[in-house]
């Protein structure tokens, strides 16, 4: 195949260069179309167009596949530890021994957070939103943390820029811990930094005060998957809020407080929270999925069946499947039964075999059964999306990262201009 694309505009001829991936998908680089014709491209919401070459993680839609850094979902929600999966992103190889326990070591030196942080966490009304108190928390760590220009070039940057990773991977599961101890009326602690990452989070989370701590495994383990399973996902919106909000070269932990604001939209990460209200309502109601599969399907009602659905996968989500089973094993080993599950599988079988979701490839997504374990973990609704930025974090980090490091140019798309022509100022009185 050739290597350029031709555009016929009228009686021209552009020629564009095309660009393949690793994986040979195919794209038309059209960074100096403007340039050399005076025309843009238009794609509302970019269903077709790359902001970007990346070689952090690759989907395949159609065939329903996720890999990071090259290694299967699959296997590394099967295999890995979530401090492996953060380094792999971040840094592009699994980590050796020693890499991995400086990485927890730093972690741990890192892992006081300022004081003044908690009177601005207290001084939030109890009703205030997990997400946006976890936005307003991240931000608020660059008055404690001062960060500076990045070249990355340097290795005074390189180091820096470690320092500054380190720091939000050791402050941010902090915060969520505080965040939920908080509305539980719990008193905040710092958790215990014998444990390993993972454990750590789960005890931070779920230490009851004056009793003793006894580690649950499968908690830990249903933990650890579920933060891998979330870690990234290559140009979504939130990660390509990160990745534009650096490029102006706002700080990493602004950028990241920015990433974790989008997430916190019921379209995007939002959805988690979204889908287990829609199946308590639909328990409410008495269990008739029926009646809203047709309310999903009639144009005029807003409702839509959250959890289905996505703008990459015309396939399963591959870790929607992962968290189904997962899901099921949980609420065996728990001993719970919970008749969500059991209307989720319903709501499930019936999408899968109605034309209007077959035709327009909707499938049930990460966030579908996402909640059910977050639940069975008696973790509150509106701390769901919460766990879905915290597993989010080396994702987004490792975008910033490779977006910096690439010395990308300041995000500016262009549009099409639909408003009024030139018109001349009236006064007041002839109005
Ligand atoms: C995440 O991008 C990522 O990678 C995100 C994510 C990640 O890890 O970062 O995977 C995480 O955000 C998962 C998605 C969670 N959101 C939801 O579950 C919300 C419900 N889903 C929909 O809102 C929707 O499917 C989106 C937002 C996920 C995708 O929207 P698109 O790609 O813009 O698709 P669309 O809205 O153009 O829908 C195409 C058609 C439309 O019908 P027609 O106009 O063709 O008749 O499908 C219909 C839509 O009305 N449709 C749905 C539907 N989703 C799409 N109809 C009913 N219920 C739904 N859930």
């Amino acid at each position: 195949m050739s290597d350029k694309a031709k555009l016929k505009i009228g009686g021209r001829e552009i020629e564009l260069d095309l660009i393949t991936g690793s994986e040979k998908e195919l794209g038309i680089d059209v960074s100096n179309l403007r340039v050399s014709s005076n025309i843009i491209t238009l794609d509302p919401g970019y269903k077709n167009t790359g902001s970007c070459k990346s070689a952090i993680t690759f989907l395949n839609g159609e065939k329903g596949i996720l890999r990071y850094r090259g290694y299967s979902i699959e296997e590394l929600a099967e295999k890995a530890d979530f401090l492996e999966v953060a380094f792999l992103l971040i840094y592009g190889e699994l980590p050796n021994k020693e890499e991995l326990e400086k990485l927890l070591n730093d972690i741990k030196e890192n892992s006081i957070i300022d004081e003044d942080i908690k009177k601005i966490l207290e001084s939030f009304p109890k009703s205030a939103h997990p997400m946006g108190i976890l936005s307003s928390l991240t931000s608020a760590l660059i008055a404690f943390n001062p960060e500076k220009k990045l070249s990355l070039s340097g290795n005074e940057d390189q180091d820096y820029m470690y320092n500054s990773i380190v720091k939000l991977l050791a402050k941010i599961p902090i915060l969520v811990a505080w965040v939920h101890r908080r509305r539980k009326g719990l008193p905040l602690d710092y958790g215990d930094y014998s444990l390993g990452y993972v454990e750590n989070i789960t005890k931070m989370m779920f230490q009851m005060p004056n009793l003793e701590y006894v580690q649950n495994d499968t908690l830990v383990n249903a933990m650890n998957k579920l933060l891998i399973l979330h870690a990234d996902h290559e140009q979504n919106c939130s990660t390509s809020t990160v990745r534009i909000v650096g490029s102006s070269e706002a700080s990493l932990f602004a950028s990241i407080s920015a990433g974790i604001s989008a997430l916190w939209g019921r379209l995007h990460g939002g959805a988690n929270q979204a889908v287990l209200e829609m199946l308590e309502a639909i328990k409410k109601d008495g269990g008739d999925t029926k009646k809203f599969m047709s309310k999903a399907k009639d144009k005029s009602d807003p409702f839509r069946l959250m959890g289905f659905g996505h703008r990459v996968y015309k396939n399963f989500d591959p870790r929607a499947k992962i968290i189904k089973v997962t899901a099921d094993q949980i609420l065996n080993e728990l001993g719970i039964d919970d008749p969500i599950l059991d209307i989720a599988k319903g709501l499930e079988k019936e999408a899968l075999e109605d034309d209007y979701f077959v035709d327009r490839k909707l499938y049930p997504n990460v966030d579908f059964y996402s909640g059910i374990i977050y639940k069975a973990l008696n973790i509150p609704n509106e701390m769901f999306t919460v766990m879905f930025a915290l597993g989010r974090i080396p994702g987004w980090i490792a975008h910033w990262r490779e977006m910096r490091k690439n010395n990308e140019p300041i995000g500016r798309p262009r549009q099409i201009y639909i408003g009024e022509t030139l018109r001349n100022f009236s006064d007041i009185e002839s109005r």
